[in-house]
């Protein structure tokens, strides 16, 4: 019989099998930690992402400018430019910052807000590209984007340029730059996918990513600044494998064009990923963590300073050709001692739940085979969550020594001056406005 052909009963006690696994897993933890505020830890995160079957919301109808065709009038370039053609900028770190063009893409992103703001700070002339609807969910219309973005250049004379278009199609990311008219020296690229799901990881992190470099090329851009991440370096999820292709076509690019450099910054753990026991230890709830809590660590980074980091490649001679990891201030911390440290801020006595990595793994190992043998379920992205959230219970967010093959603190490299201690003190005050988590509720 064609699987695909299945009659609809079976189905329906395939999909009712695949709730009650969720289910057993559910009660699995609950005896464990016989607390809800299990539910609002990391490790719940996992076991949402086995709700089966996932729904997410539709992604809003983009709408993009209607442009003139953009004049030819400079040279050719490689791949990327072969019907195309720039009208600057090679040396463009000799001028001065208002005269230098930097287009960003993931403008209205957790990270990319800040970039944006950073850039315009230090006199950038920043062009931002969005979507007219933005933000996790698209909760943000074109007002409140221009109306961020036009703040942020306050502190000094240049604007920023909000350019309203599709980064996932390159033809209209292209005529939309074009309508600009204006040169671009440098591309900022700081687009992530919001679900993490295996098609959307490729979309967004490899093929918009790449769209951008297009444009940016077309238009003269002899700089890219990519935002990637550190665990790239021991890949097993679909967005890093993503993230590291384009990686690649940066490196190639480089190559190809002597002229053409390119940073890409390579950050640990964000501190919207660590705050979401906050509330839930404040309110008498554990803090929740996998095996003895030491399985993994990392040097957390706020978004202030990451965007810092991001804008020296900007001009940065030391930065230019280069990977660079890059982590928070002060030593490196792990579950355990995030954890200690909560509990010594909140003024209350440490309640851990350790939960066993195992139930992880069983899991997982069940939604794959769900994906391999009922590829109709559609239980693809359900068991990447499952892997994405399996990743973060146990790999570091360090360099990795190639001569050992361990996670290195020592060589982990710091920038800045926020420490997740000043951010446990924010979020146990204020709460965690601005660090929500994206649509997949893991990163
Ligand atoms: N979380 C961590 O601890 C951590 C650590 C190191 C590295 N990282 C890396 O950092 C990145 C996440 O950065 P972030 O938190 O700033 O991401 P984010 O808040 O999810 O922002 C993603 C950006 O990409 C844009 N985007 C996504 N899908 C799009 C689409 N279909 N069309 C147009 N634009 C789209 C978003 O635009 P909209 O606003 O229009 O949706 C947004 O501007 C990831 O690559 C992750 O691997 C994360």
């Amino acid at each position: 019989m064609d699987k695909h052909k299945l009659p609809s009963q079976f189905k329906i006690i395939l999909i009712q099998i695949s709730n009650f696994l969720h289910h057993i897993i559910q009660i699995q933890i609950q005896v464990i930690s016989d607390s809800p505020a299990f539910f609002s830890s990391f490790s719940w995160l996992f076991i949402m992402a086995l709700k089966l079957p996932l729904h997410f919301p539709s992604p809003p109808l983009f709408f993009h400018r209607n442009i003139a065709p953009f004049k030819h009038t400079g040279r050719r370039f490689g791949v990327f430019g072969s019907n195309a053609t720039s009208q600057v900028t090679a040396n463009f770190r000799s001028k001065s910052p208002d005269d230098i063009n930097v287009l960003v893409t993931g403008s209205t992103g957790y990270i990319g807000k800040f970039v944006v703001r950073e850039l315009a700070r230090r006199g950038f002339n920043v062009i931002a590209v969005a979507r007219e609807r933005s933000g996790i969910r698209g909760r943000d219309d074109k007002n409140k984007t221009l109306e961020d973005f036009s703040s942020d250049s306050s502190s000094k004379s240049t604007t920023t340029t909000v350019c309203f278009s599709d980064v996932t199609d390159s033809e209209t990311l292209n005529k939309s730059i074009d309508g600009l008219d204006l040169p671009i020296d440098v591309v900022v690229c700081c687009l992530a996918s919001r679900n993490g799901g295996v098609k959307d990881s490729w979309k967004i992190d490899y093929k918009s990513s790449l769209n951008s470099l297009v444009a940016g090329r077309r238009r003269g851009a002899t700089h890219f600044v990519l935002l990637s991440a550190i665990c790239v370096q021991r890949p097993s999820l679909e967005f890093q494998r993503a993230k590291l292709k384009f990686e690649e076509e940066l490196v190639k690019e480089a190559e190809r064009c002597p002229d053409f450099s390119y940073s890409i910054v390579r950050p640990t753990a964000f501190f919207k990923s660590l705050g979401g026991q906050v509330e839930s230890v404040k309110s008498g709830g554990p803090y929740v963590m996998f095996g003895d809590g030491e399985l993994c660590a990392c040097k957390p980074i706020s978004e202030e300073d990451l965007a810092s980091f991001m804008a020296d490649c900007v001009l940065d001679d030391d930065k230019m050709r280069k990977i660079l990891p890059i982590g928070g201030p002060g030593k490196a911390l792990t579950p355990l001692e995030q954890g200690e440290m909560l509990f010594r801020l909140i003024g209350k006595k440490p309640i851990f739940l350790k939960v066993p990595i195992g139930v992880m793994d069983f899991s997982i190992s069940i939604l794959d085979f769900l994906v391999k043998n009922l590829p109709w379920l559609n239980l693809e992205d359900a068991a990447e969550f499952g892997k994405i959230g399996r990743y973060y219970a146990a790999e570091s967010m360090l360099i990795i020594d190639p001569e050992t093959g361990k996670y290195d603190a020592e060589k982990t490299p710091s920038y800045g001056k926020d420490t997740l201690e000043d951010f446990f003190r924010r979020v146990i005050s204020n709460g965690m406005q601005g660090q929500e988590l994206g649509e997949q509720n893991i990163f």
